[in-house]
């Protein structure tokens, strides 16, 4: 805990050092190219570090990240600038196919920009500033344009974007904090928004935390001991209520995180 504050909505400052990445194992679960040129809405971006990697390296259209917490928000604007401090001039050189079956993140095909992640130290930013972020143009679809950040409870709020509708929407790690903080029924609210929002043919993708492990959430407030009481959905339910809302059969895309993180990513299509 970091000082009198508790984080009752999973609002973790610094939660990427206990979980750091250089690129985040559970978008490297889902299918090679859901990415690519879609609008992504991460619910629970947290400081943006998965929300920037999608639109740095992930090819996305548009990445909107939401968060509930306003200071998570300010870090993952400084994280955007960040990245951006350290990425590398962009190239239009024709990139070759790559020959293994898996392609990477960051290898793209055709005529395209390409992107080069973490090419300047961070040391370089320290020493000599912010590089400022070009006025966008014809480049915003592309880092760091196409990524945007905004504060919402995203349960109750209805952001600007919503309106276009999304291809994916994300929600690493949400479910548990929406579930003990609003209930069943707050859960069920983000579930069936979460449907609206999508374009037809959309996917929803989850990583729903383990019931076992709302024991431990719960004791962080009287409030959340208080809801833990009245929930009737289990974690393990949650095919079958997404099913109620809308979505197809559940696709387990596989399981990643080390020790208490390691949890499963399921696909939803809308
Ligand atoms: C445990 S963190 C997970 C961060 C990130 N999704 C990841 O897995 O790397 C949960 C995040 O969800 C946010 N959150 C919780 N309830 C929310 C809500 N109703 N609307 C938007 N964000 C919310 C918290 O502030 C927190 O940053």
């Amino acid at each position: 805990m970091q000082g009198d504050f508790v984080p009752i909505h999973g609002n973790y400052k610094g939660y990427y050092l206990k979980r750091p990445f250089t690129q985040d194992p559970r978008l490297g679960l889902l299918p090679s190219d859901i990415l690519k040129g879609a609008r992504v809405l991460d619910v629970g971006c947290n400081e943006g570090f998965v929300t920037c990697e999608i639109g740095q390296i992930w090819g996305a259209e548009k990445a909107i990240g939401v968060d509930i917490d306003g200071s998570l928000i300010q870090a993952a604007w400084k994280r955007r600038r960040t990245l951006w401090c350290q990425q590398g001039p962009a190239s239009e050189d024709v990139l070759e196919e790559p020959t293994s079956k898996e392609r990477k993140p960051s290898e793209t095909t055709g005529k395209e920009r390409a992107c080069v992640p973490h090419h300047f130290p961070a040391s370089c930013e320290h020493m000599f500033g912010a590089i400022p972020i070009p006025t966008c143009s014809d480049t915003s679809n592309l880092f760091p344009h196409n990524v945007v950040f905004q504060t919402a409870d995203w349960v109750r709020t209805e952001i600007t974007e919503d309106k276009v509708g999304y291809d994916v929407v994300i929600a690493f790690s949400l479910s548990k904090w929406i579930h003990l903080n609003d209930g069943d029924e707050g859960l069920m609210k983000f579930f069936q928004r979460v449907h609206s929002v999508l374009k037809p043919g959309g996917v929803f993708i989850l990583e729903p935390q383990e019931w076992d492990t709302y024991s431990k959430a719960k004791r962080m407030s009287a409030k959340l001991r208080e809801n833990a009481k009245s929930l009737k959905i289990k974690p393990q339910d949650f095919p079958a209520i997404l099913k109620e809302v809308g979505f197809g059969p559940v696709r387990h895309l596989g399981t990643t995180g080390e020790g208490g993180f390691h949890r499963s990513v399921d696909l939803y299509e809308s």
